[in-house]
């Protein structure tokens, strides 16, 4: 694995432990959402698109299906950063981010699990 590739799931898992683990801490512990955490949520949605991206464009390859699934997983993303970028004090939806999460880590060992050689 090349630094840069290195460097860009780092960046991913970053952005991911922020962003999901603060919507566990928020729904599970406080049972809300503070409004200072919109800033972070904001820099950690930016963090796991830029790496994201980055990650897709470093693949040497691409096997049958994996657009398919990476697809899938980009539209659960959008629902997940649209909770936490449009928060309005509903803690139910904190519920179903964390559920969608859970799913978008799943599909995301799919994708690994694809594309090793
Ligand atoms: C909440 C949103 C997201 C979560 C929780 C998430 C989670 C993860 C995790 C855990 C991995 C590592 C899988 C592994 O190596 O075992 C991963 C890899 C990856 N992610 Fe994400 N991700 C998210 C959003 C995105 C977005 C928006 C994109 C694309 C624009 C993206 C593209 C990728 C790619 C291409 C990989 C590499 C998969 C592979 O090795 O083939 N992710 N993601």
């Amino acid at each position: 694995m090349g630094a840069v590739v290195a460097v860009s799931r780092w960046l991913h898992f970053c952005g991911i432990a922020v962003l999901l683990g603060s919507i566990f801490y928020g729904r599970v512990v406080a049972q809300d959402l503070i409004p200072r955490f919109k800033p972070w949520a904001y820099t950690a949605i930016g963090a796991i698109l830029a790496s994201g991206i980055a990650n897709v464009l470093s693949k040497p390859s691409i096997p049958p299906h994996y657009y398919a699934w990476l697809g899938i997983k980009i539209l659960l993303a959008l629902h997940v950063f649209g909770v936490a970028a449009f928060y309005r004090g509903k803690p139910q939806s904190l519920t179903g981010a964390l559920i969608v999460g859970a799913l978008i880590l799943g599909i995301s060992e799919v994708l690994r699990y694809m594309s090793l050689p």
